[in-house]
């Protein structure tokens, strides 16, 4: 399974992409809106470093101006992947960018039958809000095994960006249940260094090896 970082900043994409366990980037109006300057030359330098899929979003609401912004925002990178919103327009505009071999991400999916709607325009990626339906007492690991289970019976190539990721388990998750991709902020990438047992298990390891110098040197 790929492993995406969710956000627009630099530093963040800095730090991790050298780890060399990050496949691509996602980002939304709300990531980019945080970061000072031209989202565009964010873009392209999020592109230079990660050299990976890097979704960028439409902010139009009616089709024929997304496509314009999608063929806009393609132009930035070869590795921009335009995303688009699942609404009537999003679908429409979906299926011309795919059709003109723009890679399309359909973000805000939030049922099975939204994200087997953007598999048949030709979405490359699908992206399903896990932790904003855990938020409201739904279930968002759930929508992906339903997800991945209907790509599989009907051999649809869009692949199960698994998204609104919150914690360590999610990604865990998403793995077992095959999904293609998890993206998740900093944070959550982050959280997968850390277990207790590891740190105390290094640090008796140290102290012993410590321990036996000082014995031999005496
Ligand atoms: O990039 C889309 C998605 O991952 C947003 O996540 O945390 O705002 O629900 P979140």
């Amino acid at each position: 399974m790929k492993l995406f970082i969710d956000s627009g900043n630099l530093k963040e994409i800095e730090s991790l992409v050298p780890l060399g366990i990050i496949d691509g980037i996602t980002t939304n109006p709300s990531l980019l809106a945080k970061e000072p300057g031209d989202y565009r030359e964010i873009l392209k330098k999020i592109c230079g470093i990660v050299q990976g899929p890097t979704s960028a979003e439409v902010v139009a609401t009616e089709a024929d101006a997304m496509i314009r912004e999608g063929r806009d925002l393609a132009s930035i990178d070869e590795h921009i992947v335009v995303k688009v919103p699942f609404t009537r327009e999003g679908v429409k505009a979906c299926r011309t960018l795919a059709s003109e071999g723009l890679r399309v991400n359909v973000t805000l999916i939030c049922s099975a039958a939204q994200a087997l709607r953007a598999a048949k325009v030709g979405a490359t990626y699908v992206s399903p809000f896990v932790g904003r339906l855990d938020d409201i007492a739904s279930n968002g690991m759930g929508l992906i095994s339903e997800i991945v289970e209907i790509f599989d019976n009907y051999e649809f190539t869009t692949e199960v960006l698994v998204a609104s990721t919150r914690g360590p388990m999610h990604i865990v998750e998403a793995a077992r249940m095959g999904a293609d991709i998890c993206t998740c902020p900093a944070a959550v990438i982050e959280a997968l260094f850390k277990h207790p047992l590891t740190d105390i298990g290094l640090e008796k390891f140290l102290k012993d090896w410590e321990k036996a110098q000082g014995a031999r040197a005496r």
